[in-house]
């Protein structure tokens, strides 16, 4: 039997007062590979939002890697996102540190001690991104791909469970966008369950995948047509 990473049932997602989303129905497993598309403003960080806890889920029943979306409190976030791995649309490095010292960072925080562990995990996730060498670059010496690469690594580093990534490629060009796919395709293949917000229909159709639209309230899985 497979594992389920993810269970929303008739989940509606609000942003205030406005609801954003009605009743979402939607089960991923683990190694899964799935797209969430839709028009600008249609819900798609809305319903991210909800999964990572910035968003309270208040009616249905939502539940990610053990934790209870419905029920779980302020103080449980942080280790639910211990089990996530976050990629946004702004890489989010911290400017001031290299590579390297954004990712130790990031295990010092969460708890890691020893030096010879955080300096061969980092290695690790470097690799996994093709950025072993340039751990001692600082954010502003690499180019968006390659901070997406970084930002993507940063969060392999505690061996998620999922990883949400809203908008990964926004920010890149067309060929950029296409290298940073082949990245999430990658550690895919390699076993990591991925939910991947996005508006780049070339991606979809290069990579095709499992899909959800959202629209006009509703979220559902849409057929990808061959082209
Ligand atoms: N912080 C917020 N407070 C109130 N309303 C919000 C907030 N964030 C988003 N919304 C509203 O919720 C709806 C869904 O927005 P959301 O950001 O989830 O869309 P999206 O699909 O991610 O859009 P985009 O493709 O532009 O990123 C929109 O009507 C938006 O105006
Ligand atoms: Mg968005």
């Amino acid at each position: 039997m497979s594992e389920t990473v993810l269970e929303l049932r008739d989940a509606t997602i609000y942003q205030g007062d406005s609801m954003v989303l009605s009743k979402v129905n939607f089960e991923m497993k683990k190694g899964d590979f799935v797209y969430l598309i839709g028009k600008t403003g249609s819900g798609k960080s809305s319903f991210m939002k909800t999964l990572y806890g910035d968003l309270q889920l208040t009616e249905g029943e939502g539940s990610i890697v053990d934790f209870n979306l419905k029920t779980m409190k302020e103080k449980d976030i942080p280790f639910l996102r211990r089990k996530l791995g976050i990629v946004f649309q702004d890489f989010k490095l911290l400017p001031d540190r290299t590579i390297n010292g954004n990712l130790e960072f990031v295990l010092k925080a969460t708890g890691w001690k020893e030096k010879d562990r955080i300096k061969d995990r980092i290695d690790t996730v470097l690799d996994k991104v093709a950025m072993k060498t340039k751990g001692f670059k600082y954010p502003h010496e690499l180019s968006g791909g390659e901070q997406q690469r970084i930002a993507i690594a940063r969060a392999l580093l505690n061996d998620p469970e999922l990883i949400l990534a809203d908008e990964p490629t926004g920010n890149l060009d067309p060929q950029t966008s296409v290298e940073v796919m082949e990245v999430l395709q990658d550690i895919n293949k390699n076993g990591n369950t991925i939910l991947m917000a996005t508006h780049d229909y070339a991606l979809l159709l290069k990579y095709p995948s499992k899909t959800l639209k959202c629209d006009e309230n509703k979220v559902f899985e849409v057929v990808q047509r061959k082209s």
